[in-house]
């Protein structure tokens, strides 16, 4: 059980260059894996990829082969993909239906063409809807919401439909602390309670030092660096990669660099960077287990 790429190479329609280079990663249910890299380092292609829209939905040619619980993704059908694995584009208002006239709606029209039962939907909309902060949404006009309120809506319809992979393209881009904070938290929970394995591409590697327990780092469409998140978000080599390293790393260098490197100062910086007294992050069960298997409904 597991989403595995081995020895993934594609290339876009059209387009001699080779984006993704002979890459080898797994995200096994349970785990969140990170994503990081510079811009056009491949993280999207990757996402696309991964959730088996590349080449299924866009075309494309890719050797080597994407499987999701041993099935190879080209053989499935767009419903099939849809069921397994949920994805979230960079940019989410093109994601939104477009046709549903409240927030609540959007978020049940996957759950809808899923054809399950009226209350099990609602059961989906109210859960997705609060794990994400944003209840107080459902009245409202999706045409009608700021770029952060779009970004959970969106990804709250990805969650209603509790696929048992996510692949999320940058899912806080448009998000202030507070909801980048929230989404860290929920989709943690999400993997540790329900087992949904999830690869997540971001910038914010603070974020990814919180929720996620292995990162790679994409160098020019190669996985460069792969490893435990700690690891990798400490690997001197990642700022080579075009990657800000999470700020409780920085402080610790230039602590160092200042000959100030007493170990209890550097606990110090590294508790208050993982969120100090309030770290919920740590409490929604963010540890280094494994998958707790499939307790979807
Ligand atoms: N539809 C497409 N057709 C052809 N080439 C594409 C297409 N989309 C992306 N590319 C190319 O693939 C490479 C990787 O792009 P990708 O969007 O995957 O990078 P990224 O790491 O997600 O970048 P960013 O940080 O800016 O989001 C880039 O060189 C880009 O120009
Ligand atoms: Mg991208």
């Amino acid at each position: 059980m597991t989403l595995r790429l081995a020895g993934a190479r594609y290339r876009y329609a059209g387009t001699p260059r080779v984006v993704l280079d002979g890459i080898d990663l797994d995200v096994a249910p349970g785990r969140v894996v990170g994503l990081v890299g510079a811009n056009e380092s491949g993280k999207s292609t990757l996402c696309l990829v991964a959730s088996g829209l590349a080449p299924g939905s866009i075309g494309g040619r890719l050797e080597g082969s994407v499987t999701m619980d041993g099935v190879e993704t080209v053989t499935l059908a767009p419903h099939e993909h849809a069921q397994r694995c949920g994805v979230l584009f960079q940019n989410p208002t093109t994601q939104l239906s477009g046709t549903a006239v409240t927030v609540w709606e959007e978020v049940a029209f996957g759950p809808r063409n899923l054809g399950l039962a009226v209350p099990e939907i609602v059961e989906r909309v109210e859960w997705a809807l609060d794990t994400l902060g944003i209840a107080p949404l459902a009245p409202k006009d999706p045409a009608r919401l700021s770029g952060g309120q779009a970004q959970l809506v969106a990804l709250a319809a990805v969650l209603a439909l509790r696929p048992a992979y996510l692949v999320l393209d940058e899912p806080t881009s448009q998000l202030d602390p507070r909801g980048t904070r929230l989404v860290g938290e929920a989709l943690a929970g999400l993997a540790a309670e329900t087992g949904t394995g999830i690869l997540v591409a971001e910038h914010k590697t603070e974020l990814l030092a919180a929720m996620a327990q292995d990162v790679a780092a994409l160098d020019a469409g190669r996985v460069a660096l792969l490893g435990p998140a700690a690891d990798v978000l400490a690997d001197p080599r990642l700022v080579d990669l075009g990657v800000e390293p999470p700020a409780a790393v920085r402080l610790a260098r230039a602590l160092e660099a200042a000959g100030l490197a007493d170990p209890r100062l550097l606990a110090a910086v590294e508790q208050a960077a993982a969120g100090g007294d309030d770290g919920p992050v740590e409490a929604a069960g963010v540890s280094d287990r494994p998958g707790v298997g499939q307790g979807r409904a």
